[in-house]
């Protein structure tokens, strides 16, 4: 029996690692004062210059994982979707990196454009896409148009002047048992067609009809936070199938298959994420057996993943306004921030931890709800979180494996303007996105 078994209470008093390494960016540390930093900088130092609630992007972090994907798929296209954060530092970065860039709207096509990705590598999504933004789209020479309805046809076939690759998106009815709000694989859904169904074949007619159309691949998007490589080798299994009857059908073998994205990442210790080796092997066996059974040709295959290029890589400074004990209740930190900067804790009831990263805690320890500062009881950003029990106003909280879908997704309720972005990489920091202010507010405000 340890001392530890006979006395728990010491537990309380013990120094614990604060930093999950399934969790933070790799280049996560303790200075000598017990602080945390991240790609060399000290976070409370990136708190008191830039103000809180802060995002932290560690550039190194989304560096490194483009280059994973690249290594574990060499011969695939590596997509990165940016709708989970959108900003032209970003989209410079994962281009410099070989990635090509998902768009979903002529504002994240506009901020592609301007930090300098090629057109030709720029993949233009969407459900609704309005004719203004297919024609903005069509009009700057992006590479592929991957068409979602019939009505895109007609629009496409409509505005294109010259050649325009498309992909048609299909749902090949796989369930991936997540929230109903991220299962877009499912055939009961908005987006795309439903795999082997009529409404499919008549938009492969109708754009093969179109002498500017060509139509170069398949397209699905199985949902979010997967971490079953099996569902995509079911996924590759299914559209190969459907590619081999199109060519028995009409005469044409496509030569591309994007398996869109969605591959998990652990937002608390413990949780699940995609192994990018197991993703690719089970996507290598399943393409091996697909294109043999039928006689196919292997197509170029086209990954997706937003967040699991950006996720890690961001961390949300928040400091403490107040600490309330609720008798018989909650103990609730209470911070600057909240559902404004993260609102997948309310949307998707998602978990995150925080941690105290101004100074090393060794006292007690107590069980908390990280709060936010705004006017629903919903604005919750952590529960069940394990904070120093002394904690104070003024303090500095971190919540990690915020980079995504976090800054894309933030509104100025309560007339709070969003928080600034501040990279961080080999000991310095620059802002990226600068704090949205009640002026900015006021200049929409036509009065
Ligand atoms: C078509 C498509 N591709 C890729 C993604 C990226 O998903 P994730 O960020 O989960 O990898 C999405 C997300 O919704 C999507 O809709």
């Amino acid at each position: 029996m340890t001392l530890l078994e006979i006395c728990p209470s010491l537990r309380a008093g013990m120094s614990s690692p604060r930093l999950d390494s399934g969790v933070w960016p790799c280049d996560t540390h303790y200075d000598d004062l017990g602080r945390v930093t991240l790609g060399g900088v000290a976070l409370s130092d990136v708190a008191d210059q830039y103000g809180t609630p802060t995002y932290v992007l560690d550039e190194s972090e989304v560096r490194r994982r483009c280059r994973a994907y690249r290594k574990h798929f060499p011969d695939a296209e590596i997509i990165y979707a940016a709708k989970a954060l959108m900003i032209r530092s970003v989209a410079a970065w994962v281009a410099e990196e070989g990635l090509s860039v998902d768009v979903c709207s002529a504002g994240e096509l506009t901020i592609a454009l301007a930090a300098g990705v090629d057109p030709r590598r720029i993949v233009l999504h969407g459900s609704g896409k309005p004719f203004a933004e297919l024609e903005a789209a069509v009009a700057a020479g992006v590479g592929r148009i991957v068409v979602d309805s019939l009505t895109e046809i007609t629009l496409l076939a409509a505005l294109a002047t010259r050649p325009q690759q498309v992909l048609l998106r299909l749902s090949p009815d796989i369930d991936v048992h997540g929230h109903p709000a991220v299962r877009t694989g499912v055939t009961d859904q908005k987006f795309g067609f439903p795999l082997g169904s009529a409404q499919a074949t008549e938009a492969v007619e109708r754009i093969l009809r179109q002498p500017m159309l060509h139509l170069v691949g398949l397209h699905c998007h199985l949902g979010s936070q997967i971490h079953d490589a099996d569902f995509y080798g079911e996924a590759v299994r299914r559209m190969i199938a459907e590619m081999a009857r199109i060519r028995r059908e009409h005469g044409i073998r496509l030569p591309q298959l994007d398996l869109g994205g969605g591959h998990a990442v652990a937002y608390r210790g413990g949780d699940p994420e995609m192994s990018l080796p197991v993703l690719a092997d089970i996507v290598e066996d399943a393409l091996d057996a697909a294109c043999s059974l039928h006689h196919f040709p292997r197509p170029r295959i086209a990954v997706e993943p937003g967040r699991a290029i950006v996720a890690r890589a961001g961390v949300t400074l928040y400091r403490v306004m107040t600490v309330k004990h609720v008798q018989g209740g909650h103990t609730y930190v209470i911070v600057d921030g909240g559902m404004n900067d993260n609102p997948r804790v309310a949307l998707y009831g998602a978990r995150y931890d925080a941690v105290l990263v101004n100074r090393h805690p060794t006292g007690a320890r107590m069980t908390a709800t990280v709060a936010g500062r705004y006017c629903e009881a919903g604005d919750i950003l952590a529960h069940d979180v394990i904070l120093p029990a002394d904690l104070r106003p003024g303090e500095v909280l971190a919540v990690p494996c915020t980079g995504a879908y976090h800054h894309s997704l933030a509104s100025s309720y309560n007339g709070v303007g969003r928080p600034p972005i501040v990279a961080v990489t080999e000991g310095r920091s620059r802002p990226l996105i600068r704090r949205e202010t009640p002026a900015d507010l006021l200049a929409r405000d036509l009065g």
